[in-house]
Formats: structure tokens, C-alpha cells, sequence
């Protein structure tokens, strides 16, 4: 039953180490942002994201569902790809 249990979170692992290949997600999970470079997400964040809608909540979400978000969100905010890198990790900020 342990030897079972123990390959099955081996291939957990695996799966899980597969999984940021297999999207083709711009955003990494580690915010590689200056603390510049999160207060411009703020800003686009506030002034893009409310052209259509209501500004989201960041808590809303959790920090994978944002990576989706984003990246549907991103190009009809016509956001560069680093805009959309800030305005993820600024969303990633306010939540912690
Ligand atoms: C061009 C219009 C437009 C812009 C700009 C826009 N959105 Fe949206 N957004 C939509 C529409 C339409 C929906 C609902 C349909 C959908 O989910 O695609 C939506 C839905 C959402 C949702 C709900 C998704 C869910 O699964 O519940 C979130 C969160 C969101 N947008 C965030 C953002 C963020 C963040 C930005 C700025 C980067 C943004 N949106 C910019 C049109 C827009």
C-alpha cells in the first residue's frame, strides 16, 4: 500500500513538473516584477481592465484561474506581453 501511495505521488510530481509546458502561459507563477514594474500593472490594471466590465476582484481568483484570465483578458485589453506580465503580478500581489 506505501509503495503504491509513493509511485502514485511520484507521477503527481511528474505530471505537475509537466504542466507549465504543456501551456503556453506568458505569465510564470514567480513574480519577476520590480515593485515598479507592479505599480504600472496597478495603473493598467484600473485603466484597461474596466473598459468592459467592472474591475475584478484579485481575490476572486486564485493565482492559476488568473494565468487563464489573463491570458483570454490580455489581448482584448490589447496589452503587450510585458504589460500583461505586470498586471498578472500586480493581481498575484494584492493577494498574498
Ligand atoms: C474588450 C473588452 C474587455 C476588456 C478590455 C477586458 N475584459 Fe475581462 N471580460 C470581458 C468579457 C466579454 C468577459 C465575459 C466573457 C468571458 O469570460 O470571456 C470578461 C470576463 C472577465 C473576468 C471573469 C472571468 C471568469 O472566469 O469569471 C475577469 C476576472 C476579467 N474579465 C478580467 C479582466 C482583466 C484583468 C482585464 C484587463 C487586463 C480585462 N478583463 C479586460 C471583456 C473584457
Amino acid at each position: 500500500m506505501k509503495k503504491i501511495f509513493a509511485i502514485a505521488s511520484f507521477t503527481a510530481v511528474l505530471l505537475a513538473s509537466c504542466t507549465p509546458k504543456a501551456t503556453t502561459a506568458t505569465a510564470p507563477m514567480a513574480s519577476t516584477s520590480t515593485a515598479e514594474q507592479i505599480a504600472q500593472g496597478k495603473t493598467i490594471f484600473e485603466n484597461s481592465c474596466t473598459r468592459c466590465h467592472k474591475l475584478p476582484d484579485p481575490t476572486a481568483h486564485t493565482s492559476v484561474q488568473w494565468v487563464g484570465i489573463m491570458n483570454s483578458m490580455a489581448p482584448k485589453a490589447k496589452l503587450t506581453d510585458e504589460q500583461h506580465q505586470w498586471v498578472y503580478d500586480y493581481i498575484v500581489s494584492v493577494k498574498k
